[in-house]
């Protein structure tokens, strides 16, 4: 079955026929809301809201491990994270979609594992390309089938929030590789890889990151709702193409 995240701008799919919705317990703690399980364009679906269905929990205090754990409980096999992101690169401007194939994880003090040691044996994931290839290229088709334009291919830096990043920060994330800054990737996706889920996004230019095009001086909070509000739109058609196909 195939799960879909939704980040800030998207508590709720469009034409997702709810059918059964299941609060999960799990040995990490409570996941952000609900489990919702229904069809999207007739294919099994469950959804969850990253950020809890009233948008409360902030990056930082996402219990992720709940999160994946809950999905990979309800059988789920394939991951569709979408978040919203700081665009660097100055393509990458303020309602562009982009489907990531790398990560730089700049975060701290989150729980990122479920190995803990204890009586287990150590283990290590590879982690080379941190998003899955054939979930990435399904996406890929699926935009190109239903006409939503997406950028292919993007380093995903991630911060530990909930604070933006200073202009200096950001120049320091470029100069690292970054083209897109955004607080929730991880440990989202390593954690989807340890549980062996096949795991990718799609990632929302909300803004340009701090220091750059229009967020020279400061990042200006009003015109992000318009602009994710309308990118929203086509990402639903995006995941409706995915699942039709
Ligand atoms: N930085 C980090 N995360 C973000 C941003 C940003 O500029 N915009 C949306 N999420």
């Amino acid at each position: 079955m195939l799960a879909i995240i939704g980040g800030s701008g998207l508590t709720q799919l469009a034409n997702f026929d709810v059918v059964r919705r299941e609060v999960v317990r799990t040995p990490y703690g409570e996941p952000s809301g609900a489990l919702m399980f229904g069809t999207l364009c007739e294919r099994p679906v469950v959804f969850l809201a990253r950020h809890g269905y009233g948008h409360t929990i902030p990056p930082h205090l996402v219990n992720y491990r709940a999160n994946m754990w809950a999905l990979k409980q309800a059988r789920v096999e394939a991951v569709v994270s979408v978040a919203s992101v700081g665009g660097i690169r100055a393509d990458l401007g303020p309602g562009t979609l982009v489907v990531p194939d790398q990560i730089i994880d700049y975060t701290s003090g989150r729980k990122n594992t479920y190995f803990e040691g204890g009586e287990d044996p150590v283990r290590h994931i590879d982690f080379t390309q941190p998003y899955d290839g054939a979930l990435r290229s399904r996406l890929l088709a699926a935009a190109a089938a239903s006409g939503v334009a997406v950028a292919d291919g993007a380093v995903y830096a991630t911060t530990q929030g909930p604070r933006l990043e200073t202009a200096a920060e950001v120049n320091r994330l470029e100069r690292d590789g970054a083209d897109v800054v955004g607080m929730t990737a991880m440990p989202e996706a390593a954690l989807a890889r340890e549980l062996d889920m096949a795991y990718a996004a799609i990632n929302v230019v909300a803004n340009f990151a701090a220091g750059r095009g229009n967020s020279a001086e400061q990042i200006c909070f009003d015109s992000i709702e318009a602009v994710l509000q309308e990118a929203m739109q086509r990402v639903r058609s995006l995941l409706a193409g995915l699942c039709a196909s």
